[in-house]
């Protein structure tokens, strides 16, 4: 009996964490997700070289990009990642992109809404991240920059497309 009620607890558990991950499905990926996707299927050599050994310009990326299949805004995305974070070992585990920091630590003052739907610049969000209520959220430069770059790509989604739990009431400030 005892069992039976541990089991269905991490039953009940596990599709709960799921449920949460399924909520967030319609934030983009982030560099680190379309990177896996990338190593998942047939990285050509050329490019795995590149991101182990190279550090480049966002534009250069984008060339390095453009024969993998990935569709625009995926090139977008992962060649500010790289801009950002390369050299680094292509197999080994990656540092956290964009929307990893934006889940983790965008979301414990206010839902997360707050910041997926703003539109804005690099410079607007770098000044977002440096006002008072977030200057103390710990985070690298090099990840306040991948966190900005991610943003004015991928945040500015409209407000239909955000599921109704994440619509309103959820700032605690
Ligand atoms: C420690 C609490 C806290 C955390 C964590 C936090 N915020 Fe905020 N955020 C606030 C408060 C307080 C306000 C409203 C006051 C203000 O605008 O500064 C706010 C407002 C905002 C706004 C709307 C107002 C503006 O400044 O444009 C945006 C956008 C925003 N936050 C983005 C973020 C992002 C991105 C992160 C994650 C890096 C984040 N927040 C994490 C406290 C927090």
């Amino acid at each position: 009996m005892r069992r039976f009620a541990l089991t269905s607890a991490c039953i009940i558990l596990g599709s709960l964490a799921l449920a949460q991950d399924e909520l967030f499905d319609f934030i983009p990926d982030g560099g680190r997700t379309i990177l896996e996707r990338l190593r998942a299927g047939d990285m050509p050599v050329a490019l795995s070289e590149a991101i182990a050994s190279q550090e480049a310009p966002v534009e250069d990326w984008q060339t390095q990009l453009a024969e993998t299949g990935l569709d625009a805004w995926d090139v977008a995305t992962l060649a500010q990642y790289l801009a950002s974070y390369a050299p680094l070992d292509p197999a080994g585990e990656l540092p956290r992109d964009g929307r990893d920091l934006a889940l983790a630590l965008c979301q414990s003052c206010h839902i997360i809404t707050v910041t997926v739907t703003q539109d804005r610049s690099r410079e607007a969000w770098l000044g977002t991240l440096n006002s008072p209520s977030h200057v103390e959220i710990k985070m690298t430069e090099t990840e306040r920059g991948q966190l900005a770059d991610y943003l004015v790509l991928n945040a500015g989604i409209p407000i239909d497309q955000i599921p109704r739990e994440l619509r309103a009431g959820g700032a605690s400030y």
